[in-house]
């Protein structure tokens, strides 16, 4: 039999919780005239239930006991805003145990404890639910699952953090100091008080791992991706750069590569990259995410839009929430598509190749230019361009591109050009995207 009404139990009511909450209520009408159900958020577990919200509920749905939600055989579908590893994992797993579909944003828990708790999910017949983990408000998990699931995807490039986006935007565009720019991102709701995730990387590789996991057909750890954050990108790489025709981005790549050594595997990394400035994702300012990809039968895509914020992100968890309730009427089948999945080893990074950028500072003397393209050339790495500023007292600096070249021939060039006494300790280095 049909049923008509879906009770939701929201665990956490903080940004995206209220945002839910205020979207819920403003779409009620129109997702009961789409799918034929109401949509009710019979209970809510908060830290303070005293506390002003922006959505008006009955006090009476508030609670500050996880059993109220997670113990209530009404509930049916257990959304998890709290974020974090725990309690949400622990939250998720009885929600699961007790026969309720999941829903959430975690992505975090989802990188880190995904493919466990899309077991259990599976075990008890139930699912989970998590497009909100990844790009907000972007539909890029739906679309990985389904639209191109006849696809082998060879390659996938993302700017999935939108407080370093905003950060080297505004580097960019506005030749802003690194501090400042995220001191104007914290003043405006971008980067959280604490932004070390963000700025390390740290958050753009959970979201890798989880695209990479639907993207590959495999079961990724996220412990093992390659994470370079921004907080060595200065402005005057970013000026460099874009005399070269390059704009300085965070990305997060996923490709399937063919290694001699060892066979068809994964090579994924987060790093602040030298993107064209003809790339489209060159063209992803501020905020905004932006997934580009390449599937051997439909090519290259694009998928842009907000990747965080309230309303956005309430956007991709009311679309799960709809996807629970048709599972809960059977209008869908209810696979857990990623037990399929297998572990796969990652490929480390000495066994990739790159085009690297290198900016460094010389003593303006005779050889010194002659020492560089002999430990370059020793390791066979051939340069593709290069600049030199005139000196300013005594010390000289030098840019320089390489073409494609092996990580570990050029590791090795490096360790020799910084050993140089001319060469001064601090440099920037970063890779280009090809
Ligand atoms: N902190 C994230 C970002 C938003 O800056 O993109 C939530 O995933």
């Amino acid at each position: 039999m049909p049923r008509d009404s879906v009770k939701i139990g929201l665990l956490g009511m903080g940004t995206v919780g209220g945002g839910v909450a205020a979207l819920l209520a403003r779409s009620d009408g129109l997702l009961r005239e789409r799918t034929d159900i109401d949509f009710v958020i019979k209970r809510v577990l908060v830290r303070d239930p005293s506390r002003k919200r922006a959505v008006e509920l009955p006090p009476s749905v508030f609670t500050t006991a996880a059993a109220d939600v997670l113990d209530d055989p009404e509930i049916d579908v257990v959304v998890e805003l709290i974020g974090g590893i725990e309690p949400a994992r622990t939250y998720i797993t009885a929600a699961l145990q007790r026969g309720k579909y999941v829903v959430t944003a975690n992505k975090d828990l989802m990188a880190q404890h995904g493919a466990e708790l899309l077991e259990l999910a599976r075990r008890f017949n139930r699912n989970i639910f998590y497009e909100a983990a990844v790009g907000g408000g972007i539909p890029l998990l739906r679309p990985l699952k389904h639209c191109l699931v006849a696809n082998r995807i060879k390659r996938i490039i993302g700017i999935i953090n939108g407080t370093t986006n905003y950060i080297l935007t505004r580097m960019s565009q506005d030749d802003m100091e690194f501090d400042a720019a995220l001191a104007q991102a914290q003043a405006l709701g971008f980067a959280e008080a604490d932004p070390a995730n963000d700025l390390d990387g740290l958050d753009a590789a959970y979201k890798l791992a989880i695209l990479a996991g639907l993207a590959f057909h495999s079961r990724i750890d996220a412990g093992a991706i390659f994470v370079q954050g921004i907080r060595d990108v200065t402005r005057q790489d970013i000026h460099y750069a874009r005399d070269l025709g390059y704009t300085v981005k965070l990305l997060a790549l996923g490709e399937r590569c063919g290694c001699d050594r060892v066979g068809d595997t994964l090579a994924l990394r987060v790093h602040p990259t030298l993107v064209p400035l003809d790339h489209p994702l060159a063209a992803v300012h501020n905020e905004f995410n932006a997934v580009f990809l390449e599937g051997d039968a439909v090519g290259e895509v694009m998928l842009y839009g907000r990747g965080a914020g309230a309303a956005p992100t309430a956007s991709a968890v009311l679309a799960d929430l709809v996807d629970a309730a048709r599972c809960l009427r059977s209008e869908l089948e209810n696979g857990v598509m990623e037990s399929k999945f297998k572990p796969e080893a990652l490929l480390p990074m000495s066994a990739l190749s790159s085009r690297f950028y290198l900016r460094l500072l010389a003593s303006d003397r005779p050889g010194v230019f002659g020492a560089l393209a002999t430990a370059f050339g020793d390791e066979q790495i051939s340069l593709d361009m290069i600049i030199q500023k005139r000196s300013e007292a005594g010390v000289a600096e030098i840019v320089l591109v390489t073409h494609q070249v092996s990580e570990e021939n050029f590791s090795r060039a490096l360790k020799r050009v910084t050993a140089l006494p001319a060469i001064q300790p601090r440099y920037s280095i970063f890779r280009v995207l090809s």
